[in-house]
């Protein structure tokens, strides 16, 4: 059993582990992370990122997702960040807290989503994470990151009854 449930201050610490372990991200990619899940879960007017974590059966938080309306678009969300325990990938868990967060920005009349990803090596796996999930590849800018380091941008689009595009 998983529940997906909204982050709230004592999940902090095992989210900031998880960002850790993954041996994916960088430590100021790791700090743009934190500083998102801070501004959730310390203002509590803000409305541009939620944030929920997967827990599973005995209270373990094994992943979590963050996402939130792109600033000045009309039905465009941003899926920002999402991570899964490496001791707890491949079982589902990445796939349940997209797909929970799609049918969340779906209830927001969201268009469409947006993801943004590098294309180094060690993200090939995510890439493929993610068109096993539906999206496609939009838009490609070379040397994005740092030289011969490209940002690849995924999409989903839904149509108006919320159905893919
Ligand atoms: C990407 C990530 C969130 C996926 O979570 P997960 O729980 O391992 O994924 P799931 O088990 O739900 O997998 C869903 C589908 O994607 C595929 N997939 C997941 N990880 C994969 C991998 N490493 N290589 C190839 N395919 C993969 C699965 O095979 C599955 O497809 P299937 O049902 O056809 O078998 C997780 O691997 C992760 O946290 N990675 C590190 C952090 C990261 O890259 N985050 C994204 C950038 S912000």
């Amino acid at each position: 059993m998983l529940n997906i449930l909204k982050m709230t201050p004592p999940h902090r610490a095992v989210v900031y582990e998880i960002l850790q372990q993954s041996d994916m991200f960088t430590l100021p990619e790791i700090n743009v992370a934190m500083e998102l899940i801070d501004v959730y879960l310390f203002n509590k007017d803000q409305r541009d990122y939620m944030i929920y974590v997967a827990v599973a059966e005995g209270g373990e938080v094994a992943g979590y997702i963050c996402y939130g309306p792109t600033p000045a678009t009309e039905g465009t969300y941003d899926i920002y960040w999402i991570a899964v325990s490496p001791a707890m990938q491949k079982k589902g868990i990445g796939r349940k807290l997209l797909a929970f967060g799609e049918d969340e920005i779906r209830k927001e009349k969201g268009r469409i989503i947006v993801i943004e990803t590098s294309s180094q090596q060690k993200y090939h796996p995510t890439q493929q994470f993610y068109q096993k999930n539906g999206y496609v590849i939009e838009a490609r800018l070379k040397d994005f990151y740092r030289p011969g380091d490209d940002k690849i941008v995924f999409i989903k689009r839904f149509n108006s009854n919320g159905g893919m595009k």
